[in-house]
Parts: C-alpha cells; structure tokens; sequence
C-alpha cells in the first residue's frame, strides 16, 4: 500500500477493535462470559471430583456413594456441554456480525476514494483486503473471542483447585511457566511479520490471475500459456515458502512446551510420590491433582495457538485498518455548492496536471469549448487528450490553473453535481453484469422505457438490442464478452446520452465503428448537442472535420486551435501533417 506506511501497535491495534467493533456487544460477550464461567467451572468440579471417587468410591468401598459420584460425573459434563454450546453460538455470531461490518466498510470506503487511489493498488491486492485479510481476522477474531474466554477461564478454575489442593506441587508444576510464556512473546512478533507477507503475496498471485484472465485472448495469440503459467506459478511457490515458514514458526512451540511439561509432571510425581509414601498425601489427591495439571495443559496449549492466530489476525487487521484509514484526495471543498448548468461553456486556464511527481501530462492549457458546439480534441497518442476529459469531472485534481463550467469553477461545485452535469463515454467502456435496459439506464434512478428506446435509437444501438433474444431484457456477461467493441460504444453512448446532461464528453467513443454507424451516430449527435457543449476526441477524419472547433494538444500543450478550414492553411502545421496522414493516432 503506498501513502501509508505507519506501523500499528498491538495495543492500539486491539484497542481499536474493542473501541470500534465489540463494544456495541458487550451485553452479549457478557452473558457468553457466564456460560465460559459456568463450563470452566465444571472442568474443575470434575477433576475435584477424581478425589473422592478415588479415595471415597473405590478405595474405601463406600456404596452408597457410587450413584450420587457417578451421578455428579455425569452432571458436569452435560451442563458444561450446554454452557460451551451457549457460549460458542453467541461468540461466534457476534464475531460473524463484526467482520461483515468491517467488509461493508471497506466496500464503502472503496466507493469513497479516488482514481488516485485504484491507480496506485491493483484490483487484485485491493479485493485481496475484502477477502482473504478479512478472513484471517474473521478467523482470529472467532478463535480469539470462544477461545480465549473459555481456556483461560478453564486455566483460572484448575490452577485454583491446584494450589487449593496442594501450594508446593503447584509451584513445582509451574515453575517452568515463565519460560513457556517468554517464548511465546519471542516467537509472536515474528508470525505476525510472516502473516503479513503471505496476505501480501496472495494480494499478489490474485493481481497476476486477474490479468492472465483478462488478457487471455493475447496470451493464446502470442504463445504465452507457459511463460504466463511460470509467472503465476512462482507467486504459488513464494506464497508456498512463506506459509510453510509459518507453520514451521507456530509449530516451534510444540516440542519446546511438551518438554516443559514433561519436566512439571516428573517434578510432580517425585515430590507426590515421596508424600505418599511418607502418608502425607493420598493417592485420590494426587491423581486429582494431576488430573487437574493434565486439564489445564490443554487450554494452556490453546492460549499458546490462539495467540498464532491472534497474531495472524492482527496481522490481517493493520492491512485492513490502513485501508479505513485512507483518505480521499479529491473531495467537496468547504462551501461547495449543488449547481445545475444550462448550457455551460468549458474553459480550461493555464492548466498543469501531472499523474505522477516527475512530469506533467498536461503544461499550461487553455482553451474554451463553446456552449451549444461541438470542440474536437486531437494530437499524437499520449499528447494528454484523455487527461483533458478526465480533469472536467474531477477525476484528479490540478496542480494549477482552473477549469470552469458555465462560470463555475469546478472546484468549488460539489462532485455529485459536478459530475450530475456531465455525461462521460471513456475509452475503456465497462458494461456490467445486467440487463441491456439496466446497462443504459445506469446510475439513472427513475427513466421510462420509451425514453431508453430513444436514446438507444440515437445511439444506432436499437436495431442490434431488438435482434437479440430477449432484447432489452437481455442479459449481458461479465464485462460484456457476448458484445462485439462497436456494440459497447453504442451501449455507451446510449448510456451517456440518456443522462441527458448538459456537458458531453466522448473519449473515442466511435473508434470501433463502422463508417455507417458512425455516420447515424453522428447525426443524432448533431440534433443532441443543441443546448449541450459537446468534447469529443476522435481519430476519424469525418468526426473531427465537421467538429466546430479543433484544439490540437502536442506533448501536453495546446499548439493549434481554430475550425478545420483555419487550420489547413497552416501547411507545416501539426494538424495538417496528421489530417494528411489520415489523422490517426
Ligand atoms: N493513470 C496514469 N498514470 C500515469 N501516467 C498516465 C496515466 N494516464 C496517462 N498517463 C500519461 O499521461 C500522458 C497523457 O496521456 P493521455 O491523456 O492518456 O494521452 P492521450 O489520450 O492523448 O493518448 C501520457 O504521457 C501518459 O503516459
Ligand atoms: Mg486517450
């Protein structure tokens, strides 16, 4: 993620987490507590009960013991059983409910950022967030809310009864404690690091799979299936040796707790065993007490793994935090107003625009596009005609000079309505996964069907809708594949012109269209322009031609400018070069 690059801290990290998302459920975490409690407690009740079913049951031969032991037995574990299911219902919903409210946040915040934004992080690391980090949070979360609560609740219950039952054999098994939980903090650090790096690298492998998928016409075309698939297929092995890492670093804790352990229980049974010999301790207590020692090293082995997880988790949680955290850069200035223009004129004044630091697309331009007319901007590919297109509804913001619409700087109109007022059909068209009729209507909340019928008459699109199967009503594939480019631009410019606004921009709106559609597209646009301001870029002769006005930008600066005719006579003159060249990029 470039623009941030601050390091969260896991206090502030969890602090953040209780502050924003689990606060509004503590009554519920509450009552989920209780049910820990009552489970926890009936894991000790069982293992003190080992005492005297040892001692009292089977030892001393007490029969009228045996139903009301046996009994209780069974008791603990039926309420622990409903207590653990209460209590993993309501964790689990809860932690449910909070990661799909922080996916709906990031899917807004994703609508509220600017292009910026999506040019600086690819789709493939961007849905990567949505998915796969919230995922790991999702399950960190979960884990961390059942898991913690209980085991540690379970923990608390047992080394209670421990040093309730016998203090020296509970120092004895804990002493070697400190050094388990020191290794736990080393060894925290490091799995978050790596829990970053593989969401990292599946951001990665989703970038490289989108473009394969989008580009597979090329990759078949140029012979490129092996070089594509070496290329995907070393992001699965980075992908591979990271959460192989991973599990080698949260694994490292096994061998290293089980010896531990093992040296507590030896410990134990030296000093317990020589207390029964001498007939200071009998056997019941002590089974009790191991039994006890037994049933708190599995909840203690689950702190320990719940920790990777919550490591992991919080991994997942500063990629997801820094992305809430993003501010937009193009956003409404204070006292922006709502505008409705009529008729507009476009002026751009002594514009400098640059995508990047090192440069600039476009260096000082000025020139009107007239109310009612139709401006035409032409020059070389990469001259900075696009940028001009992308500049009028606020795409980016200018480094300097100004655009006005109708006397309103841009600026200072709030975006919505600055960009309710303009009508825009770009060079990469995007026609989604919906009916003809919604695909037109787009963004529009109320049109009647006659009104999509016209524009997509105006367009030269009803004859080919009405030719399909379901006509208006039929759907569209993902990202238009059962449309042919011309069949796009026609959709697109039916969808610019029922917007019916007053600016008009069209980004080689008509490059994949046969002359004749063309033509028709042309003179509907003709009728339409009347009380528009119209900017079209164009590479056809005709297109430009006819246009009022010529604006010719070279290596992004205005050089030419007039009507067609004006600009012939200057005979070396770039558009006359390109006229004569066939005006083609
Ligand atoms: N998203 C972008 N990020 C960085 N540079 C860009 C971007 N879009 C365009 N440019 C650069 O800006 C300049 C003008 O591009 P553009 O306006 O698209 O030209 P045209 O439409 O005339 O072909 C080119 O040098 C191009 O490389
Ligand atoms: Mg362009």
């Amino acid at each position: 993620m470039q623009g941030t690059n601050k390091e969260f801290k896991t206090s502030a990290l969890v602090a953040r987490l209780i502050r924003d998302y689990l606060k509004p459920y503590f009554p519920r975490i509450l009552l989920a507590f209780l049910l820990m409690v009552i489970a926890a407690a009936m894991t000790a009740a069982f293992a003190k009960l080992i005492e005297p079913i040892l001692d009292e049951v089977l030892n001393n031969k007490q029969r009228h013991l045996i139903w009301p032991m046996a009994s209780a037995v069974f008791a603990a574990f039926a309420i622990r059983g409903l207590a653990t299911y209460g209590h993993t219902l309501l964790m689990n919903k809860t932690g449910h409910e909070i990661i799909a409210q922080i996916q709906h946040e990031l899917i807004e915040k994703y609508m509220s950022l600017d292009l910026v934004f999506f040019h600086q992080n690819t789709s493939g690391q961007l849905s990567s967030r949505i998915i796969n980090d919230v995922t790991v949070m999702r399950n960190a979360v979960v884990d961390a809310m059942t898991g913690f609560g209980k085991n540690l609740m379970t923990l608390v219950f047992l080394v209670a009864l421990m040093f309730y039952q016998d203090w020296v054999l509970s120092l004895i098994a804990f002493v070697a404690l400190p050094f388990g939980a020191a290794f736990v903090v080393v060894i925290s650090k490091k799995i978050r690091r790596v829990s970053g790096n593989i969401q990292g690298e599946i951001g990665h492998l989703s970038e490289v799979l989108i473009q394969i998928f989008q580009g597979i016409r090329q990759v078949k075309a140029y012979g490129q299936e092996k070089f594509e698939q070496k290329r995907a297929g070393e992001r699965v092995d980075q992908l591979k040796r990271h959460a192989i890492k991973a599990v080698r670093l949260g694994t490292l804790s096994v061998p290293f707790n089980e010896a531990l352990v093992g040296l507590a229980i030896m410990g134990v049974i030296v000093y317990g065993g020589f207390q029964i010999a001498d007939g200071d301790m009998t056997t019941g207590q002590l089974m009790s007490f191991i039994a006890a020692f037994s049933l708190a090293y599995e909840p203690m082995k689950k702190l320990a793994k719940l920790n990777n997880a919550l490591q992991m988790g919080l991994g997942a949680s500063e990629r997801v935090f820094e992305i809430l955290d993003q501010q937009p850069q193009v956003v409404d200035q204070r006292g922006a107003k709502n505008v409705t223009l009529k008729k507009p004129d476009i002026v751009f004044q002594d514009v400098t625009f640059g995508y990047e630091d090192d440069g600039y697309a476009l260096n000082g331009v000025s020139f009107t596009a007239d109310k009612g007319k139709v401006t035409a901007l032409v020059g070389p590919s990469g001259s900075g005609k696009t940028t001009c297109l992308n500049l009028i509804p606020r795409f980016y913001d200018l480094q300097g000079g100004s655009i006005e619409l109708g006397g309103h700087d841009i600026a200072k109109i709030k975006l919505k309505s600055l960009r309710a007022n303009i009508a825009l059909v770009s060079q990469d068209i995007t026609i989604f996964d919906d009916t003809v009729r919604a695909n037109i209507a787009y963004g529009l909340q109320k049109t009647t069907e006659k009104d999509v019928i016209k524009a997509a008459k105006a367009a030269a699109a009803h004859e080919f809708i009405v030719d399909m199967p379901d006509g208006y009503d039929t759907r569209l594939g993902e990202n238009g594949v059962k449309l042919s480019g011309g069949q796009r631009q026609r959709l697109s410019i039916a969808r610019a012109i029922l917007r019916n606004a007053p600016i008009l921009l069209l980004d080689e709106a008509t490059s994949a269209l046969d002359n004749e559609s063309e033509k028709l597209i042309q003179k509907s646009l003709e009728k339409f322009r009347k009380g528009r301001t119209v900017v079209v870029i164009a590479h056809r002769l005709s297109t430009v031609k006819d246009a009022d006005k010529i604006v010719v930008l070279n290596e992004g600066r205005v050089v030419e400018e007039g009507a067609h005719d004006a600009l012939m006579k200057q005979n070396d003159g770039i558009y006359t070069t390109m006229y004569q060249a066939g005006l083609k990029e």
